[in-house]
């Protein structure tokens, strides 16, 4: 087995060596012709025989080893000297970004907006306890800001649980009069986290005030009808009554359920529906704490994020926050 150990070492190239690996440890190897002749050895010897062969082996695949990280390490090292790298050089390979799904759906809702002649609004994202809850017809202690339970700054600062608080500011404006035809995008804050639910997500708003009598429920039926066809599609549309402090009447808009076209499955909850949407003619209660008499209006209040979901079908809305790029890069 002297010449075996000679033999690794003389090679002197990587493909040299991987002809000696071919010739000591292959099907048809010195090893497996020694190993064959197990068969022919007295019993009693065969315990000893196959020892020393099993070591004999071991030395040489760790010969062998060292040998191949040698001529490695040689080959990377020449390489580099003789193909010096240029950093200078013109890269054609170019990974492009691409706008996150939610970002995407959000472009989508304002496009549709904006080409109803709607303006965009902002507000503050810490706000105030009278423009979140109060006059919003949300009086402290009323058990129905139990919904939205949340972060609070202090005493009077809350991080903006919906961004309906842009309504009041809008139309507290002393430069704005109606006719108000408005959205407000931005982020919002509750105290909530499973599959459905992050502790920050995406809403936009939308407001229309007019003159008194000029807006009905049958415009904000309209308008929002239109709008969900446009984002999903052809699915079947229902409203049905709820109740918001802010609104009255109100209600929940549902659409089929996209993962199982209006059939019943474990995401719709064998309904068939999927709420999508929160609406209403604004509530008398709302006008009285802008200072607003004689109009009529309508609001209305989606989640981006559930939009978003729907749209692409991803089954966990939380992991839109993961920065994963294996969910991201699915939507370039
Ligand atoms: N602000 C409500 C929410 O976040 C949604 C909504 C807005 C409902 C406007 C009705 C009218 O749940």
């Amino acid at each position: 087995m002297q010449n075996l150990e000679q033999l690794i070492e003389s090679a002197d190239t990587l493909v040299s060596l991987e002809e000696v690996r071919i010739g000591i440890f292959g099907k048809k190897g010195v090893l497996a012709g020694e190993f064959a002749k197990m068969k022919s050895v007295p019993n009693e010897e065969k315990k000893e025989f196959a020892k020393n062969l099993n070591i004999q082996k071991a030395n040489l695949t760790k010969l062998f080893e060292m040998k191949k990280s040698q001529l490695l390490e040689a080959s990377l090292a020449d390489s580099m000297k003789k193909d010096g790298v240029d950093v200078t050089m013109f890269n054609s390979y170019n990974e492009s970004g691409a706008l996150h799904p939610v970002n995407e759906t959000m472009n989508k809702i304002i496009d549709y907006f904006v080409s109803m002649n709607f303006s965009i609004e902002e507000g503050p994202l810490v706000e105030d306890d009278f423009h979140n809850f109060e006059a919003l017809n949300l009086p402290k202690y009323h058990p129905a800001r139990d919904m939205q339970d949340t972060f609070y700054m202090n005493d009077e600062g809350v991080l903006r649980t919906h961004t309906s608080p842009v309504q009041i500011r809008t139309m507290m404006n002393p430069d704005v009069k109606p006719p108000i035809r408005l959205i407000s995008p931005g982020p919002v804050f509750r105290r909530d986290f499973d599959v459905t639910h992050t502790p920050m997500f995406h809403q936009v708003e939308g407001l229309v005030v007019d003159e008194e009598g000029k807006i009905s429920f049958a415009h904000l039926k309209f308008i929002l009808e239109d709008f969900l066809h446009y984002m999903f599609g052809d699915v079947d549309i229902r409203f049905r009554p709820s109740f918001f402090p802010f609104t009255e009447p109100s209600a929940e808009v549902d659409i089929s359920c996209v993962f199982c076209e209006g059939k019943g499955c474990r995401i719709c909850s064998h309904t068939g529906w999927l709420e999508v949407l929160g609406s209403g003619m604004v509530d008398p209660n709302v006008f009285k704490a802008v200072g607003y008499e004689n109009v009529s209006g309508y609001a209305f209040g989606l989640g981006v994020e559930r939009f978003a979901m729907l749209i692409h079908k991803i089954p966990d809305l939380r992991s839109l926050f993961e920065a994963d790029l294996r969910l991201l890069e699915q939507f370039r």
